[in-house]
């Protein structure tokens, strides 16, 4: 997708024909520039906006931190950061000189009035020299303690009048529980007005999440089966692979409801599940977020400890028992104590006409085996019984599938008659790349932020009722959990997670939906020469099972015809004496060679407590192998060098 394409939706508010117009003429006053968003997020977002012609040449930033640089150095830092995080295929030296050229730096105290005096100085003299109109863009890159001082201190030195436009972009976190988000609201609307503050989330920077409303309200077919009568449940799930990553110091007083809940993923829920706004003007959209928000049931205590869970990831382990990656409480800067949790699954109830009685499951994690971000939305079954009579034994849910990342797409689930003169149904379905339907570019999410907010589109950014409404729903959680010690770590490094939120969703009688990701399929061995394409056939085909404690999965001698992915659990691996010589958990494949020959089984292996796995039959596989036999060539190849498997082409190609 081209920049222009994603801006002219980001920017309802503004004039569609100005939708490719540059940002409006400003200068930017960076708080915090000398941190870690200015140089990973701001700064290539704004270099990304310069190269596609979308940055007003009246721009210009003046940056301050109390770190002791001046316009130099600050220069030389950013040129030298930029080469590390532009997202771009390549780098454009006369487009970075052109904009760096418009950086500026003065150091000083964010509570030091006389510091806000000079910084207005050089404001009022950046603005004539680069012809700003009196602009002025303040954001606010810094620790949310400095928030409130920051408004004040601005006022207080005369940011507030003369002309052009005052806009201030508040990072997050906003507030750390209720009555300091509602304390933050008060300091900030102290002095400034609600219309000026621009609270950003990230999440609503990325273009998977603004084409939730696209895609509600844009299609006929989709708004009349959208509530209680049609769907049964809905799923967000944000998983990450990466830990804590040297941020143990914020994290350890956030943890991730804090963290992701409250703020990105109540963002996605709004928009997911809100009423039919009046119009795309950004507060008719406002209006109905903030509504579906309230909507939210707030728990009692006892509705906290039935409908959530906590976990927090432990060490990861090698085959010999030694530690190669640390548990979160031995990460730096965390308490060793710690009852931060890492993990959180919840089911929520809205309580409207709409959605009475759909649970609405979220979880997330760190340091989880998949790195993946998906809402499902699960409609209810068709009647099974009139199947009866036929093979037909079960019949699995429609499912619309929203992939927000890494893979960006939109996928739905049906059953399809498999051909063949009995009536067998298998799952297919239908599925939208971005990739594939547009030239897609790599933004950091800030673009959109920035060229909006510029032009006064406040859409993206959350409003002051939202963000309280949001902590309405989470301080009865944090205080509840605040209340007791859990047992932490409760899930390994590297896994699904913790088992009660497995126990969270028995209690419903319903199961989580895994998304297999091409990631996960690719550092399968076997599959490792495959392009996308034939990992999207392999992710088709994978049927999901589950084994009880002590099933036997694979004996030895019988002859295989399935491999299997481990998703969730324990296996073991026997020997001949019974004994066990290997453990496999979340993320492991094993048969995969009764996927190659009819060879026996070469060991047994059994699971050890209740687990997850897809299974890839040798028929499924056969047939993707058929229809790409240069895929065939590839696997030939693996097994020789893996397996030290000769194969015969025509082998492989048998579906027994
Ligand atoms: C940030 C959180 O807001 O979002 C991080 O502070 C988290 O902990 C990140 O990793 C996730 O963002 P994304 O865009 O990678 O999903």
């Amino acid at each position: 997708m081209s920049v222009n394409d994603s801006l002219i939706f980001s920017t309802a508010g503004a004039n569609p024909s100005d939708a490719d117009a540059p940002t409006e003429p400003c200068v930017m006053l960076v708080f915090g520039a000398s941190g870690d968003l200015t140089r990973r997020l701001l700064v290539p977002a704004l270099y990304n906006l310069a190269c596609d012609g979308l940055l007003s040449e009246n721009f210009v930033l003046l940056g301050t931190a109390i770190d002791a640089l001046d316009t130099e150095s600050f220069r030389a830092r950013m040129s030298d950061d930029i080469r590390q995080f532009h997202t771009r295929q390549s780098f454009d030296e006369a487009a970075w000189s052109e904009l760096v050229a418009r950086f500026h730096y003065m150091p000083g105290g964010f509570g030091d009035l006389k510091h806000f005096e000079s910084l207005k100085s050089e404001v009022v003299r950046l603005d004539l020299l680069h012809g700003a109109r009196g602009n002025i863009l303040f954001y606010f890159a810094t620790a949310p303690k400095f928030f409130g001082l920051l408004c004040e201190n601005l006022y207080l030195s005369g940011f507030k009048g003369g002309t052009g436009f005052r806009r201030i972009i508040v990072e997050k976190p906003f507030g750390t529980d209720l009555a300091s988000a509602l304390q933050l609201n008060r300091d900030v609307l102290a002095h400034w007005n609600e219309d000026q503050i621009y609270r950003v989330d990230h999440y609503l920077g990325k273009e998977t999440v603004q084409n939730l409303l696209a895609f509600r309200f844009s299609n006929g077919m989709f708004e009349p089966l959208w509530n209680k009568n049609y769907i049964d449940n809905i799923q967000f799930n944000v998983s990450e692979v990466v830990d804590v990553q040297n941020r143990g110091g914020y994290y350890d007083s956030s943890g991730v409801l804090r963290d992701m809940m409250q703020n990105h993923m109540f963002q996605m829920l709004a928009y997911l599940c809100m009423e039919v706004p009046g119009s795309f003007e950004p507060d008719a959209i406002r209006n109905e977020k903030a509504k579906l928000l309230q909507s939210v049931r707030v728990y009692s205590p006892d509705e906290v400890d039935r409908f959530t869970v906590r976990g927090q990831y432990g060490p990861q382990s090698d085959d010999a028992g030694s530690v190669v990656k640390p548990g979160y409480r031995q990460e730096k800067d965390v308490n060793a104590q710690s009852s931060t949790e890492t993990y959180a699954a919840a089911r929520l109830h809205i309580d409207n006409w709409r959605w009475e009685g759909v649970p609405i499951y979220l979880r997330s994690g760190k340091a989880l085996w998949k790195r993946g971000t998906e809402i499902i939305v699960e409609f209810k079954k068709a009647p099974e019984r009139i199947f009866r009579g036929t093979p037909v034994s079960a019949l699995g849910a429609n499912r619309l599938i929203f992939h927000i990342q890494p893979y960006q797409g939109i996928e739905i689930q049906f059953q399809a008659k498999v051909p063949g003169p009995r009536l067998n149904l298998q799952r297919v379905n239908m599925r939208f790349g971005y990739g594939d339907a547009f030239k897609a570019s790599r933004y950091t999410g800030y673009e959109v932020m920035l060229y909006a907010c510029s032009h006064g589109d406040a859409t993206l950014f959350s409003r002051g009722d939202l963000v309280e409404a949001a902590w309405r729903v989470a301080q009865p959680i944090l205080s509840r959990w605040s209340e007791t010690v859990p047992e932490f770590p409760n899930y390994a490094r590297g896994s699904w997670g913790p088992i009660e939120a497995e126990a969270l969703m028995d209690r419903d009688a319903r199961r989580w939906h895994e998304v297999i990701t091409e990631d996960v399929i690719r550092a399968v061995p076997l599959f490792k020469d495959a392009d996308r394409f034939l990992h999207e056939q392999i992710i088709l085909a994978l049927r999901p099972e589950q084994l009880a404690a002590g099933e036997v999965v694979i004996k030895k001698g019988d002859v295989g015809r399935e491999m299997f992915l481990l998703v969730r659990g324990t296996v073991e691996v026997l020997d001949d004496a019974g004994h066990v010589i290997k453990e496999l958990s979340d993320g492991d494949v094993f048969g995969e060679v009764g996927l190659l020959t009819s060879m026996p089984r070469i060991a047994t292996v059994r699971a050890k407590s209740a687990a997850d796995v897809f299974v890839l039959a040798k028929a499924d596989f056969a047939r993707i192998l058929r229809d790409n036999p240069s895929f065939a060539e590839s696997i030939k190849r693996v097994a020789a060098e893996r397996y030290r498997l000769v194969l015969e082409t025509e082998a492989l190609l048998t579906p027994h």
